[in-house]
């Protein structure tokens, strides 16, 4: 059995491929019985239940997934949670983020942090004294992965070996944890992207090296033929996320127009292709930015059309709930919950 007690969670490169498994088995489990009916700590596993305690969620940027899965994974376990949003704080301001860690130590079992750097999430793990969960950084989203990688045990029924080919910028947080997830649980990574766009060289060296192990194979290419032909999953992202200038959009929308999820992308991949994305997503002008960039660019979807979007090979919204799933099983794993099995 993994023993997470006590651990933090900051990104998928920490974690062993038997821990990730243990996390993933966890997740179809409470998802099971919730769907039973049977909340977490009633019945099954009553003996982790966590009633007394407390978390506290610290978003330095917004958020409705990873907030509301926070939210309810804690209440489901009987547990309190506060919400510490991107003002009103003295977080940054202040008070630094070793001094905030001592200080929520005291008072809360867990903290979440979504903020910027992925340094100022390992400093706030460094100096907290329990456990600290990555709500997403500029460089790593863990919690989503597992979300990700759950999706497609549910639609595909296998991991290993699976080609997931990830469409647009591919050196930022989902592109990074994408490639090593894959590498870590044996799916064949492709970021398909200008080069630009690629991840980072000490990144890419790091997951081949684990790659080895899991049998996964990582390559990156231009070529859109080549990232989607055979794809199993294709998925992507916001050209542009969150904490990035509004200057940017321009250069981003002629490099990676090229790289949009459409028909054609699906249709060099196959039927059985599954089209992930976690969300928000650019697929129609429905949106207060969508609208702007409508009127700016002409544009009214960017890196995912409205049809595929929309269509029976999309499982973002199944993707989103799983978000819940998944980040209750590592609050109730990393804070002693019993075991799984
Ligand atoms: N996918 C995701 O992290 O969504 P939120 O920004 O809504 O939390
Ligand atoms: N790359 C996106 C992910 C949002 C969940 C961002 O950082 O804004």
């Amino acid at each position: 059995m993994a023993e997470l007690k006590g651990r933090d969670f900051l990104k998928l490169l920490d974690f062993t491929p038997e821990e990730i498994r243990y996390l993933l088995d966890l997740s179809h489990r409470l998802k099971a019985e919730k769907k039973a009916g049977i909340a977490a700590g009633k019945q099954h596993l009553h003996e982790c239940s966590f009633p007394g305690k407390n978390i506290a969620l610290i978003f330095e940027k917004s958020s409705t997934r990873t907030r509301c899965a926070f939210e309810v994974a804690a209440s489901d376990l009987g547990m309190g949670s506060t919400y510490l949003g991107p003002s009103g704080t003295q977080i940054g301001g202040k008070e630094t983020i070793a001094d905030t860690a001592r200080v929520l130590s005291g008072m809360y079992d867990g903290i979440e942090y979504r903020g910027f750097g992925q340094e100022i999430v390992e400093e706030l793990a460094a100096y907290a004294s329990v456990p600290v969960w990555n709500g997403l950084t500029n460089e790593f989203h863990p919690t989503q992965m597992l979300a990700d990688l759950m999706t497609i045990e549910e639609q595909l029924g296998t991991l290993r070996g699976r080609k997931l080919c990830y469409m647009g910028d591919a050196r930022y947080n989902m592109g990074n944890s994408y490639m090593v997830a894959c590498a870590k649980m044996g799916l064949h990574y492709t970021a398909c992207c200008p080069r630009e766009y690629f991840p980072s060289e000490e990144l890419r060296r790091k997951c081949e090296e684990i790659a080895a192990e899991s049998g996964a194979e990582i390559t990156l290419t231009e070529d859109i033929r080549e990232g989607c032909g055979a794809a199993d999953v294709i998925c992507t992202d916001v050209w542009v996320s969150m904490g990035e200038p509004d200057e940017v959009w321009e250069k981003r929308i002629r490099d990676l127009s090229p790289y949009q999820v459409n028909r054609t992308a699906m249709e060099l991949a196959g039927e059985h292709c599954i089209f992930l994305h976690c969300l928000p997503a650019f697929h129609n002008a429905g949106t207060g930015i969508g609208k702007e960039i409508e009127k700016k660019f002409g544009i009214s979807e960017m890196e995912v059309t409205d049809e595929v979007f929309e269509s029976a090979q999309s499982h973002v919204f199944r993707q989103a709930e799983n978000r819940m799933h998944t980040i209750k099983a590592v609050i109730y794993a990393t804070l002693g919950g019993k075991s799984a099995e």
